[in-house]
Formats: C-alpha cells, sequence, structure tokens
C-alpha cells in the first residue's frame, strides 16, 4: 500500500461524540482542551492496527460468571451483538473487552471505596473476540448502579464499559453500554455529554428475546459501530 492509496476514516457527525468539555461532568473541566484541536491527516499508522488470533480464546461466549470456585451473586445477563465498521462492513476476529461493577455497584478496584460488598466470584473484566460473522457474546451479571460524587447525590446508571479494537489504531472504541429503561440516565452527566439524541440512544442496549435464555438469563442486544456516521458515541 502506498500513501495515495490509504483513505483516512471519516469524520464524526458534529453532535454526535460527547464533547471534551462538559461542565456538568466535573473532572471533563481539567482535561478538556481549551484550545481548538488541530487535525492530522490519517496515514497508515492511524488506519491499521493490531491483529488477534482467534487461539487466544477457545470458547466463543466470554463468561464473567464462571471465573471462580462459585457463582456471582446478582441478575445473570447475556450481552450480544455485532460489530460493523462505518461501511456496515461486518468486523472479525476483532478483540472486545469489558470491566463492570458488581451486583452491588461495587469495582474490584482499590479505588473503589463504595460502601457496598465486594462478590469475591466476581472480577468484572473478561473478554473475546468478535467470530466470522462479527458477533460477539458475554454472560455477566446485571451491574448495579453506584454513588460517584460528581455533584450532591450522584449516581451512575448500571452500565457496562467496552473496549472495541476494530481495524486500525483510530477506530479502537471505548465507551459504555446502558440498559433500557434506566431511571437515571436523564441524570447522569457521562451520558449529557452527547447533544445528539439519536447518537445517545445507540449507547442504551435493547431487551432482546433472541438470546434470553428460558429459565437461566436476560439477553440484551448491544451492536457497536466503528467511526462514521452511525458510529457509537466514544468515552470521554
Ligand atoms: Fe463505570
Amino acid at each position: 500500500m502506498n500513501a495515495r492509496e490509504i483513505s483516512g476514516y471519516r469524520r464524526a457527525e458534529a453532535g454526535t461524540q460527547p464533547r471534551a468539555l462538559h461542565p456538568a461532568y466535573v473532572s471533563s473541566r481539567k482535561r478538556g482542551p481549551l484550545q481548538p484541536l488541530v487535525r492530522l491527516a490519517h496515514t497508515l499508522s492511524e488506519v491499521t492496527g493490531p491483529r488477534f488470533v482467534q487461539t487466544l480464546h477457545a470458547s466463543s461466549v466470554c463468561d464473567l460468571t464462571r471465573q471462580a470456585a462459585g457463582e456471582p451473586l446478582g441478575e445473570r445477563i447475556i450481552v450480544s451483538g455485532r460489530v460493523l465498521d462505518e461501511d456496515n462492513r461486518l468486523v472479525r476476529g476483532t478483540l472486545v473487552e469489558v470491566w463492570q461493577a458488581n451486583a452491588a455497584g461495587r469495582y474490584l478496584h482499590k479505588n473503589d471505596q463504595h460502601d457496598a460488598p465486594l462478590d469475591a466470584n466476581f472480577s468484572g473484566c473478561g473478554r473475546t473476540l468478535t467470530d466470522a460473522d462479527g458477533r460477539y457474546k458475554f454472560l455477566s451479571i446485571k451491574p448495579g448502579a453506584y454513588p460517584w460524587k460528581n455533584h450532591h447525590n450522584a449516581w451512575r446508571p448500571a452500565h457496562i464499559h467496552f473496549s472495541i479494537f476494530g481495524d486500525g489504531l483510530l477506530s479502537r472504541l471505548v465507551t459504555q453500554m446502558y440498559f433500557p429503561g434506566d431511571p437515571l440516565l436523564p441524570f447522569d452527566p457521562i451520558y449529557n455529554c452527547i447533544a445528539d439524541e439519536q447518537a445517545k440512544q445507540r449507547l442504551i442496549s435493547a431487551f432482546d428475546w433472541e438470546h434470553t435464555s428460558p429459565e437461566f438469563a436476560l439477553g440484551f442486544r448491544f451492536d457497536i459501530v466503528l467511526r462514521g456516521r452511525e458510529a457509537t458515541p466514544m468515552e470521554k
């Protein structure tokens, strides 16, 4: 490939990505850029990236409920979806990583001192690769809401953090998946960093009968688009 054959990713539509400086999200006041951003051309370094080998993950389902001797407490969920690129092509064999709080709203991390119980049987972390159809699937526990001191009585809506590598370093997406009908969403400054209503909706998973397993777990579908007009908003 020579430089003339490289076409960069399309730029995001206005309002579909979070504002870097959103005063209601208090930590963005210190880290949001105060000067206009400088646009750089996308070169080979940006539109290509690491490849992942399927042998890393023998199972097609990443099971966060079977990482310890016992079962974690909480409501079992099956989260699955497809990863697509900005031209609606499947993204196969790409690394999808998740991390989340336990059912009580507590992370297994020293910085999380929320007064809620840890679960010895739940790390909250998992990773898998998309299959030949660009699909991924996790079995997990529905995360609880947790307080985060952004403002008086601030609670994060239940969410699962996602990182997806995609085909290039600039297609890597770090985002958060929410649950339908969560009453905390309208009050969450992180969710509200995004101006475009349709883009916000793309962060909310859909209840999924197809993957709901009788007598076992509820299904939620979360499709992810890397870069482009319909892209899933990036976490800032
Ligand atoms: Fe979180």
